[in-house]
């Protein structure tokens, strides 16, 4: 019998109770094949619980989510609550005291999923962005004074450390190294002359201790336009907290929807929980149809295994996301009629009927 993994699974609001459990399938289908065990705890965190209790999650949640091996998470935000509110009390919380420096977010164009970009194929659209996911623009240090009067002013502040710049430049540098050799730094220190012109002479630094990787630099604005007009150019993107948010709704959009995006919350280190979640919110607009693209998640749940050590499993599970889509076997989002439930079912399907040697 193979290792036993201790997860917390939060489904958070909205969709997240439809594409969690989805996720959920597919986990438990190559634990089964592959000979390891998911010991799975649900808890029920997010809008939902605030409704309920006046806070995200429970006084003694981060104690009791520390001694998991990881976290496999949905998405929080209800439109009736405090939009302010699930990322700072939840998402961000999570992320920060978990350490959860690392936000490992890939982008690549499935086969039989058509792309927006039309003159762009699966070798065009495979590239990672890895977002910091600890301190620059979302430390949340600000205030607002005098709002309501005519002198009312707002102000937030982006902090970037040397620390935190190293430590995410090193696993950029590392994981193109795993890759193609190339990092591009996103960045607007022609404009941010003080804090992005920081981050990139630290990273100008760490870039030195790779000689192996090609490195270059590049500003948010052309890097936008370079997503849509020459995707092929990437392969590790190393950016700040809010330019990675953007981009990565951008990456998932020309993957072809933003429900196909999945991502890691990393601590490389292993010293606290990852969480593992797609790139999207809980979008409350089609949660409770059965109609959401459950394959962010299902990614997720790959991504996920990879960090655990399951690296076969989580093969295999992007190998099952593959043969659903080239079936043509989608949900509303990318074109097709299939429901959340029948994509993930297709992928278990997958992972049921393909023989261990084959993969
Ligand atoms: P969203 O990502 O939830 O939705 C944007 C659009 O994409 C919507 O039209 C939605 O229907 C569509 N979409 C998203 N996921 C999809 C999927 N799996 N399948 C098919 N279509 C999908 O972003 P929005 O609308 O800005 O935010 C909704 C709520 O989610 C807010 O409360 C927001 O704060 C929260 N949010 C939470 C995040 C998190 O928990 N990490 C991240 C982003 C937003
Ligand atoms: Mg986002």
């Amino acid at each position: 019998m193979g290792k036993t993994y201790k997860i917390a699974v939060v489904n958070g609001d909205g969709i997240g109770a439809e594409i969690v459990p989805a996720g959920v399938s597919v986990l438990d289908a190559v634990a089964n094949k592959y000979g390891f065990k998911l010991d799975k705890q649900e808890f029920p965190f997010g809008a939902g619980y605030f409704k309920e209790h006046g806070k995200f999650m429970s006084d003694d949640a981060l104690e009791t989510l520390k001694e998991f091996d990881a976290i496999f998470f949905g998405a929080v935000g209800l439109p009736e609550v405090d939009d302010t509110l699930p990322a700072r009390d939840y998402t961000f919380r999570v992320r920060t005291s978990f350490e959860q420096y690392v936000n490992y977010r890939p982008v690549k164009l499935f086969p039989g999923v058509e792309s927006p970009l039309r003159y762009k194929t699966e070798k065009d659209i495979d590239f990672v962005v890895v977002r910091e996911n600890n301190e620059g623009e979302f430390v949340q240090s600000g205030k607002i004074m005098h709002g309501d009067k005519p002198g009312g002013m707002a102000m937030d502040t982006s902090i970037f450390t040397r620390f935190g710049i190293e430590r995410i430049a090193h696993y950029s540098f590392k994981l193109a190294r795993k890759r193609n050799s190339k990092v591009t730094n996103v960045t607007k220190s022609n404009t941010l002359i003080n804090s992005l012109a920081y981050w990139d002479r630290v990273i100008a630094e760490v870039a030195q201790e790779y000689p192996d990787v090609e490195y270059s630099k590049m500003y948010i604005d052309n890097a936008s336009a370079s997503f849509v007009l020459r995707p092929e150019i990437f392969d590790v993107i190393l950016t700040t907290n809010l330019f990675g948010d953007i981009l990565s709704d951008l990456g998932g959009a020309i993957m072809g929807s933003l429900g196909l995006g999945g991502s890691g919350n990393i601590n490389p280190e292993k010293d606290f929980p990852s969480m593992f979640e797609p790139i999207h919110g809980s979008a409350p607009d089609i949660a409770g149809q059965n109609i959401a693209n459950p394959i962010g998640q299902i990614w997720s749940a790959a991504i996920m295994l990879d960090h655990l050590g399951e690296t076969e499993a989580a093969k295999e599970i992007m190998a099952g996301i593959g043969a659903t889509t080239s079936k043509g076997n989608l949900t509303k989002d990318l074109r097709g009629t299939a429901s959340t439930s029948e994509v993930a079912e297709s992928v278990v399907q997958f992972i049921n009927v393909t023989k261990l040697s084959t993969i």
